[in-house]
């Protein structure tokens, strides 16, 4: 796959503070945003559905058909909100494109919301990266301080405010409309879609809700035209992407590229599997994702290739696990998270995750009961398509596709404690 038009949104991470709008401007910043201002609002929403953004924070949705689903104007307030409660395991695309370059988020919410006729738009930040809120709001003040946001824009007569809220720390509020409700000062469990938050959103409003790498997408779409766009990546899926790396790779990191490039080329990107060491499994999208394995290694990480070979995209966030590690232990650390991260709102999920953990720890410590692998099957099936939000269909992928891939692993760990079946060195990651 060519990567001669990458990186884009990460290009300037390297420049001596990148962070700063002076930097920013240097590079082009806010061009995009003179460009929209003569644009018709209309005209915006179509180019963002002609480029063929979808959603970068997992789902995929069509960035621009969510715009259009807005309702026609009533009088009333609509928001943007951007969603920066990064927190699937593994993901770490969204925090280091904040603090690298805000301003290309801020650009970003600007167009979206001038192309929306949004007057008042949020960041809801993943509430532990205080360092990051530090950052995202110097980033909000210089914009307002250079003209950007605040009334009559750029002389344009449109007028934008930007508040950052930083949660709490709960997974759940990743989840669209569980952020919502804690934005709105409540506890955050999701709500029942429909509707969905394009027609009853935050304060019951229209609302689009987008990820950050969304919509800091939008400004190069803006300036460089949604052929451009549209001609990276694949028929369906198309476009750039940050790939987050993680694990055993000689370079981890964030790797932009086409989407449909292969695990196969970001490795070598990446220096490769660490010296010595081959790949033993990995997550094409978080843990939410059913594993892949070195049999995966040539799947064009696009949203149809990755789902035709029984996975998600997800969030792009590529763990990568040598044979050092134990599948069993990696599943149950997992669980540990989803079961801690339930949200209590919906039987499978709640019990569910309980019950896997229970299952799991003692398998860790090679205490298996008789039937304990087909328990943890028919548990991970009952809360699959049982469950009220995605959370607890996420839980599933790793045990279901743990033991789908590695059934001798769970076998041996019926009697045989995980810690001493495999090297030292496996506890490095978990
Ligand atoms: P979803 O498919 O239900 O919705 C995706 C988006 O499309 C939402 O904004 C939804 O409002 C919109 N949408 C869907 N159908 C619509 C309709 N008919 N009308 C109007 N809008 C519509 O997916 P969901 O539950 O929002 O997200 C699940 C994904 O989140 C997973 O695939 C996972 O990869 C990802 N995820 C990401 C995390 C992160 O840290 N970035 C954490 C956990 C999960
Ligand atoms: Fe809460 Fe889990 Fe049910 Fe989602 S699936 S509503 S996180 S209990």
């Amino acid at each position: 796959m060519t990567t001669e038009l990458t990186p884009i949104l990460t290009k300037e991470w390297g420049v001596e503070r990148s962070w700063t709008l002076e930097a920013y401007e240097a590079a082009d910043g806010y061009e995009a945003l003179r460009k929209a201002l003569k644009i018709d609002p209309a005209e915006l929403v179509q180019s963002a559905k002609d480029s063929g953004l979808r959603g970068r924070g997992g789902a995929g949705f069509p960035t621009g058909m969510k715009w259009g689903f807005l309702p026609p104007p009533d009088g009333g307030p609509r928001y943007l909100v951007v969603n920066a409660d990064e927190s699937e395991p593994g993901t770490c695309k969204d925090i280091p494109l904040l603090m690298a370059t805000p301003q290309y988020l801020i650009e970003g919410m600007i167009i979206t919301s001038y192309a929306i006729g949004c007057h008042h738009a949020f960041v809801y930040l993943r509430g532990e990266v205080v360092h990051v809120y530090r950052r995202l709001m110097e980033a909000v003040r210089e914009a307002y301080a250079a003209g950007y946001l605040g009334k009559d824009i750029l002389g344009s007569g449109f007028d934008l405010d930007i508040t950052v809220h930083a949660g709490a720390g709960a997974y759940i509020c990743g989840e669209e409309t569980a952020l919502l409700d804690s934005l709105e000062g409540r506890r955050g469990q999701p709500r029942l879609k429909p509707p969905f938050p394009a027609v009853a959103g935050l304060y019951a409003r229209p609302t689009v809700v987008n990820n950050v790498e969304s919509i800091a997408s939008v400004p190069p779409i803006v300036l460089h035209g949604a052929e451009w766009f549209g001609g990276m990546g694949t028929e369906r899926s198309k476009g750039f992407g940050i790939f987050s790396l993680s694990g055993h790779v000689e370079r981890p990191g964030q790797y932009e590229a086409p989407l449909g490039i292969t695990l196969r080329e970001l490795l070598e990107m990446a220096g490769g599997i660490r010296a010595g060491h081959e790949l033993k499994f990995w997550t094409p999208g978080g843990s939410s994702t059913p594993l892949f394995t070195k049999e995966h290694l040539d799947v064009p990480l696009d949203f149809e290739s990755v789902g035709a070979a029984g996975s998600m995209l997800g969030t792009r966030a590529l763990q990568i696990f040598d044979e050092t590690v134990s599948v069993v232990k990696a599943v149950s650390r997992w669980i540990d998270f989803y079961a801690h991260e339930s949200c209590g709102k919906c039987t499978p999920c709640r019990e569910g995750t309980y019950w896997l953990r229970e299952i799991l720890t003692r398998l860790e410590q090679g205490r298996g009961v008789e039937g304990d692998i087909e328990k943890l099957d028919d548990i991970a099936s009952n809360i699959l398509g049982r469950s009220f939000c995605a959370l607890g269909d996420g839980a599933t992928s790793p045990v279901s596709s743990g033991i789908k891939y590695f059934r001798a692993e769970f076998e041996q760990a019926m009697t045989t404690p995980v810690d001493v079946s495999f090297p030292p060195e496996a506890s490095v990651l978990f």
